[in-house]
Formats: structure tokens, sequence, C-alpha cells
């Protein structure tokens, strides 16, 4: 049987957003990006957002137990999900366990080399959050969204700066305890991202059978 309780874990840029995506489509199941929800939250002032907008301009992780409150809501109810972006330390692991089992972890790995070409090249549409990337995914008409047609930008935490702190400080840091974690429990898979992204997705669905 297909998993259906899935977490994809791996370092900024990895392709964890543009897995995602896919695997929900296919699964017939939601796509949870705590990326996305926190940026919804800064965009529209929210008390959460303004709360979570400093950690995220500095690349830090937002405080878990703003994170976890907001994933709660997201899940309950849900019987099945692609969460992207969470959990991303321990402490978020063991808070997922309370509010549900996972069926499969899979953890995407990619140098760092390639993290920041592709973060570099990243666009993405601020109308419709459709992903680009100038080298492998490029829009048909410059920096252009091929959908709606409003120009691509740059997200703020794309810069080489904060690309290396999310690496160091939100990734490098805290993924050792959690594969550990999820080894133990029989569901973590090891995906190599470093292919193009239909071969990506290819390993990704046959982790899942
Ligand atoms: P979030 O948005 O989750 O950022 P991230 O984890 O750093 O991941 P990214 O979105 O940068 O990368 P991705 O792996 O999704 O790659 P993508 O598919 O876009 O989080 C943002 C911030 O929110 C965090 O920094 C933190 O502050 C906060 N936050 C979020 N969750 C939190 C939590 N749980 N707790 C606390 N704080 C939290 O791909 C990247 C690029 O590469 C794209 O251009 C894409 O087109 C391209 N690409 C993808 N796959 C391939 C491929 N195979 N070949 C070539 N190009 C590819």
């Amino acid at each position: 049987m297909t998993a259906r309780r899935i977490v994809l874990l791996g370092p900024p840029g990895s392709g964890k957003g543009t897995q995602a995506v896919r695997l929900a489509a296919w699964l017939g199941v939601p796509h949870i990006s705590t990326g996305d929800l926190l940026r919804s939250e800064v965009q529209n002032r929210t008390t959460l957002g303004l709360q979570a907008q400093g950690f995220m301009d500095r690349g830090e992780l937002v405080p878990d137990q703003l994170v976890a409150e907001m994933i709660r809501k997201r899940i309950e109810g849900v019987t099945g999900f692609v969460l992207d972006g969470f959990p991303r330390n321990i402490n978020q692991a063991k808070i997922l366990e309370t509010v549900t089992a996972v069926d499969r972890v899979l953890h995407f790995q990619l140098n760092r080399e390639e993290i920041i070409r592709r973060l570099s090249a990243r666009r993405v549409c601020p109308q419709c959050g459709h992903v680009y990337n100038l080298i492998s995914s490029p829009p048909q008409h410059d920096n252009l969204c091929d959908t709606c047609k409003t120009l691509l930008v740059q997200r703020s935490d794309d810069t080489p700066e904060v690309i290396e702190r999310r690496i160091d400080v939100q990734y490098a840091r805290e993924i050792g305890p959690m594969l550990e974690f999820y080894r133990k429990r029989n569901v973590l898979r090891e995906i190599d991202a470093q292919g193009d992204i239909e071969s990506v997705y290819q390993a990704a669905q046959r982790a899942l059978e």
C-alpha cells in the first residue's frame, strides 16, 4: 500500500516544495508547507506573522510553540498529508508524534554548492505561488508567471548570507537527531536530490510504495 502520511526533510533548496506539490497531487492529499503558512501570516500582518518575521528574515527557526500550534490546527481531521518543512528539529518531531502517526519520511540529500546554485536562481510568483528556477525550470517569458502573468520575485531569504545561515543553523545543526528518531521507527528513506526534478520525483514515488 502507498504511504499517505508523508514528511519531507532536507536542506533549504533541496526540492522539498517542488516534490511536495507533485506527490500531494499524486496521492490526493493536502500539501502542508510551514514556510508557505508562515509567509502568508507575515503578508497578512497577523500577530503570528509579526512574531515570526524577524526569525525568518535572519534565516533562523521560528520558535517551536508558534509553529506547533499552527500545524496542529492545519492537520486536525486530515487523514493524509505531505508535510513540507515540519518538523525541523527533534522537539517538533516529538510534538508531531502527539498529533499523528507518520507512514514515511523522505530525506532529500543535496550538497551545499548545488543548494546555493538552485536558491540563487529561484523565482516565485507572488500571486499564485508557483516556483520557477531560472536554470532548471524557467518561465516561458522573461520573469513573468506562465499561469497568471504576474512579475516573478526573489524570496527575501534567498540571499547568499541568509542561505548559509539556513543551511547551518536550521539544517546541519538539527537534522542528525531527527534522522535517528525516524530511523528507529523504520519510516526513514534517503533520497538523492541531485538529479533533475523528474528523476527525484520517481525516486520519491518508489520510496513511498
Ligand atoms: P521554507 O519555505 O520551508 O524554506 P526551506 O526549508 O529553507 O526550504 P525552501 O523552500 O528554501 O526549499 P525547498 O527544499 O522547498 O526547495 P524548492 O522546491 O523551492 O521556510 C522558510 C522559513 O520559515 C524558514 O527559514 C524558517 O524561518 C521558517 N520555518 C518554516 N518551517 C518552520 C518550522 N517547522 N519551524 C520553525 N521555523 C520554520 O526548490 C528550490 C529551487 O530549486 C527552485 O527554484 C526549484 O525550481 C529548483 N529545483 C527543485 N528541484 C530541482 C531539481 N531536482 N533540479 C534542479 N532544480 C530544482
